[in-house]
């Protein structure tokens, strides 16, 4: 362990990602400049960080030594080596207990279902027979689920209508361990975050909604245009979930909002795309609470500031355009905040977001939507 720095400055980052770019730009601002434990020189945090390491994530023992805490940005290493890693004294926070709920989606259900919290009926997926006795007990549509998190940009999540289409999925992804999930009428999907500290002091953000388009998280509105009892539901879930599991950091808690009332989707124990609004439209972004809460520090405000505020990712289309050729259109669009990670333009990849705020979420979108289309080099609508 570094010896010539006090705890609050050593502080590891495993992953080197856009959500390690934005922790880490977070941090500096307190003083604190992470060590971040990259794949490749290109990844996004680690062209913004000067001592970032390069191997691969099983380097974690090393990468462990040279650092007081360790907080992670993605759900791609192997458990176990974190949990012997913890054993072994090295502070991981959140803990492997947490980890474990947010890196295997199987014992991510059990943990909820065996508490009480409203999940959606699933099963593990072992062979073809599992995946038909399922859709005979709940029917199709069968939602099939990898277990645990792919790459980025990898696809995890299969709607299946039929027995062949089922069927087709499990041969084709046999390779990963998969489950079966009952498919949810969903109304809204919902993201319900939450900040604790190791003591249990914990502090919620505006309930978001985010919307999709072609299966990515394409619009986040906060707040989410939802009466005030789901949002006090949705927000009392999710300090109950990062107490039973005595999270640390940010937990963001995916949440359905379906006919029947809310239904918890996923966890993740990190900061989360939803969360990008949280940093112009919360006087404490979700990435400097992260940060605070993983060092033990007091944790800021997370009210919003405007009335409004609505944030469009920048996802990288067929036409290969990069959104920084188009920098000056995009921040001629006056009241919009544009974020871009660095990263190379790739279809379907996130390059970056606008937030924007407004009186509604009318207004904040419009203003949030042309800096966007500016940014993707479309005319403005
Ligand atoms: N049980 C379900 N019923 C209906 N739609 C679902 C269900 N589960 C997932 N979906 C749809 O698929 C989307 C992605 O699912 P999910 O959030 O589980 O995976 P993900 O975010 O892609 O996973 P990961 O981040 O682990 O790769 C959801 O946002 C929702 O639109
Ligand atoms: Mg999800």
């Amino acid at each position: 362990m570094s010896s010539e720095l006090p705890a609050l400055y050593s502080l590891g980052i495993i992953g080197a990602g856009q959500i390690a770019r934005m922790t880490h730009q977070a941090a500096v601002k307190l003083g604190i400049t992470p060590r971040l434990l990259a794949e490749e020189s290109d990844d996004s945090a680690a062209l913004a960080a000067p001592d970032a390491v390069y191997s691969h994530p099983d380097a974690i023992a090393m990468f462990a030594e040279s650092c007081e805490i360790i907080t992670l940005e993605h759900e791609r290493i192997d458990i176990g080596l974190l949990e012997r890693l913890e054993e072994g004294g090295v502070c991981i926070r959140p803990g492997t207990r947490t980890l474990r709920a947010a890196f295997d989606k199987m014992h991510q259900r059990r943990v909820l279902l065996n508490r009480g919290f409203p999940v959606p009926a699933f099963a593990e997926l072992r062979g073809p027979d599992d995946l038909m006795d399922f859709a005979r007990k709940f029917n199709f549509p069968v939602v099939i689920k990898s277990i645990r998190s792919g790459r980025p940009g990898q696809r995890s999540v299969w709607i299946v209508e039929t027995e062949t289409e089922a069927m087709r999925v499990m041969s084709e992804q046999g390779h990963r361990e998969l489950m079966a999930e009952d498919y949810q009428p969903i109304v809204k999907e919902l993201v319900a975050l939450v900040v604790r500290r190791p003591g249990g002091n914990c502090r919620n953000y505006p309930l978001a909604e985010v919307i999709q388009q072609e299966g990515a998280v394409h619009e986040i509105r906060s707040p989410a245009a939802v009466g005030h009892r789901v949002a006090a539901e949705a927000k009392e879930l999710a300090t109950r979930i990062a107490n039973e599991l005595e999270a640390v950091g940010v937990l963001a808690v995916e949440l359905f909002l379906t006919t029947k009332g809310l239904v918890v989707n996923e966890l993740a124990a990190r900061p989360h795309n939803a969360g990008h609004v949280t940093i112009e439209g919360s006087p404490t972004s979700q990435f400097e609470n992260h940060v605070r809460a993983v060092l033990d520090l007091p944790l800021g405000p997370t009210r919003s500031v405007a009335p409004a505020t609505v944030t469009v990712n920048v996802i990288g289309g067929h036409d290969g355009i990069d959104p920084a050729d188009h920098l000056g259109e995009a921040l001629a669009v006056e009241g919009s905040h544009v974020h871009l990670y660095g990263k190379r333009p790739a279809p379907g990849s996130k390059l970056g977001h606008v937030t924007a705020m407004g009186d509604d979420l009318d207004q904040a979108r419009e203003m949030a939507r042309r800096a966007e289309a500016a940014l993707m080099g479309r005319r403005h609508w």
